[in-house]
């Protein structure tokens, strides 16, 4: 894929106003394939996805509290890339608990942990993950979030179910992902219906929920163990 969909994604944020969203459409790949996407240049996407313009967009604030986190909490974000999200989990656990930055790309892992290096922060690891697998502790974690990396994954159910074993009792996945209607995000061909995420944690045997929120440009699907 070669794509800059990122560079899309920044002019956006200049339109943000008219970036609408319509989550009744059923859309996006049902193949069991991910979307493609070669992420090693971190300088490059660094300057995209921690641009501070995407905090008008993105909302960090408003996904954390949806999160409901608690001080002790054991925090995921698969697919971290950059880091961008970390700070604000480390930040939503009052400095208690774990966060774990996960990611495939060996590069952003590096960028990560040079990242947390920096910044001293304590309870956070970045580490690499294979395609394939979130690679957790059955039973470890509380809250998992997946932000516009969801339609990069193959075989989602399989991968749900990981997620699943991965959850402590109450824990939750969050999916974060385009809108059909979005400017930001990959090509449409690729993009995934909240109505595709239900389905496919469902098939898991997770309970789920298309939630309410004001972000202009993603849809959140959570997924949560009873
Ligand atoms: C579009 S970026 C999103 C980064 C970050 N979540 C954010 O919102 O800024 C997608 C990230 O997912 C990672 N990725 C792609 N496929 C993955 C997989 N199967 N498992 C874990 N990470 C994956 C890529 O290396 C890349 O860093």
């Amino acid at each position: 894929m070669k794509h800059g969909f990122w560079l899309i994604a920044m002019a956006c944020t200049l339109a943000l106003t008219g970036c609408k969203k319509d989550k009744k459409h059923h859309y996006g790949p049902h193949h069991h394939s991910g979307m493609t996407h070669d992420f090693s240049d971190t300088k490059k996407f660094a300057k995209m996805f921690d641009n501070p313009k995407r905090n008008a967009w993105q909302k960090p604030q408003e996904v954390v509290r949806l999160l409901e986190l608690k001080p002790g909490m054991h925090v995921a974000d698969i697919g971290a890339g950059t880091g961008y999200f970390l700070p604000h989990l480390i930040k939503g656990l009052s400095g208690k608990g774990m966060v774990y930055g996960l990611d495939v790309n060996k590069h952003m892992v590096k960028h990560m942990q040079d990242r947390i290096k920096k910044a001293g922060w304590k309870n956070v690891v970045a580490r690499k993950i294979p395609g394939d697998t979130p690679d957790l502790k059955d039973g470890s974690i509380d809250r998992i979030i997946i932000v516009n990396t969801w339609h990069h994954i193959p075989k989602r159910v399989a991968y749900s179910k990981k997620l699943h074993a991965a959850l402590r009792k109450n824990g939750a996945v969050y999916v974060i992902d385009f809108t059909k209607d979005s400017k930001h995000g990959p090509s449409k061909k690729h993009r995934l219906s909240p109505e595709l995420v239900v389905k496919e944690l469902k098939a898991a045997g997770l309970k789920t929920t298309i939630m309410k929120e004001t972000l202009p440009n993603q849809y959140i699907v959570r997924g949560s163990k009873s």
